[in-house]
């Protein structure tokens, strides 16, 4: 019997399956498996010979707090802990249209200017560069000095950014867009999430800027992708709010830096997301 080329990996959780099903088993969702070609040098294990003995330390040691950044977005910083952790990567999930885009459009806008402006690029897989500046003219923000770029090859990325003088700041919308080169598989497939992610996950903690990578998350769990980010990412936040209703909801479902109690509560409307700084008093008045 000829080796397997290729294996199903369910979109959602990574869960991988030899036949192809309407379901996956592991996490509930339906319509999820995806055929992915398997690598070709099967994992073996490494053994100890040639390994090099660790040198372990007590749990006491020279604690420095990490140096934070301050988008002046309050609802957003408090909801990450007291702002941005340098090298540090958030994700952030959400239902399309739901203000992604413009929420770190507006959180790159506010670091990349003020007392100590940081030097802040804002990527973009989905929409041109004319898309974005039109929604920073709708917004006021065109005179920010955030630098912005059309791309989805996470090659040309790193070439670009991984340097000495890697920015402060590095938005990627969205992840599913991204893909690296060297797989076969198409952009937004479990394989491609986890090796665009991994590829700018190393590069942020290399070059100590702050990451936020968007993912799309649907509700039916077609395409959530990002859902094998989680434990790759530092923090993760999601964007929620109802239809036809304009108040949003930012949640930190995991972090690394902070608590995870907190929200922050916006409003939507022409000029971006304002923040609703008393949401209980509102809440209560509807
Ligand atoms: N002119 C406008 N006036 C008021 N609200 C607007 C206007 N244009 C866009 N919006 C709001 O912005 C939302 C889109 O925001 P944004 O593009 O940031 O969302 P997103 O989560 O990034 O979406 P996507 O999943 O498509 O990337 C719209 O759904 C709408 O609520
Ligand atoms: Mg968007
Ligand atoms: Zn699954």
């Amino acid at each position: 019997m000829s080796k397997p080329t290729s294996h199903f990996v369910c979109q959602s959780c990574g869960a991988t399956y030899a036949k192809w099903a309407g379901k996956c088993d592991s996490c509930g969702q339906w319509n999820c498996l995806v055929e992915e070609a398997l690598p070709t040098t099967p994992a073996k294990s490494v053994g100890s010979k040639g390994g090099r003995q660790l040198d372990f330390t007590s749990l006491q040691g020279k604690v420095e707090l990490p140096a934070r950044y301050l988008s002046n977005i309050q609802e957003l910083d408090r909801v990450c802990g007291g702002g941005f952790v340098q090298g540090s990567v958030i994700l952030v999930g959400g239902d399309p249209g739901i203000g992604k885009s413009t929420l770190l459009l507006q959180a790159v806008a506010q670091l990349s200017s003020g007392k100590d402006p940081l030097r802040c690029v804002y990527i973009s897989g989905e929409e041109s560069v004319a898309q974005i500046q039109r929604r920073a003219k709708r917004l006021g923000l065109e005179g920010s000095s955030v630098e912005l770029a059309s791309a989805m090859n996470v090659r040309d990325i790193l070439a670009s950014l991984d340097t000495a003088s890697a920015p402060d700041v590095v938005v990627i919308d969205s992840i599913q867009t991204m893909f690296v080169d060297t797989l076969d598989s198409a952009p937004g497939t479990v394989g491609q999430v986890r090796a665009a992610g991994h590829e700018l996950i190393e590069m942020a903690k290399r070059r100590n800027c702050v990451l936020f990578l968007v993912g799309h998350v649907t509700k039916e769990g077609a395409l959530a992708g990002p859902r094998v980010l989680e434990h790759m990412v530092d923090t993760v936040l999601y964007f929620e709010g109802d239809r036809g209703h304009h108040f949003r909801i930012l949640r930190a479902v995991k972090n690394r830096f902070g608590a995870t109690d907190e929200i922050g509560v916006f409003e939507m409307t022409e000029q971006g997301l304002k923040q609703v700084p008393n949401p209980s008093a509102l809440f209560l008045a509807e």
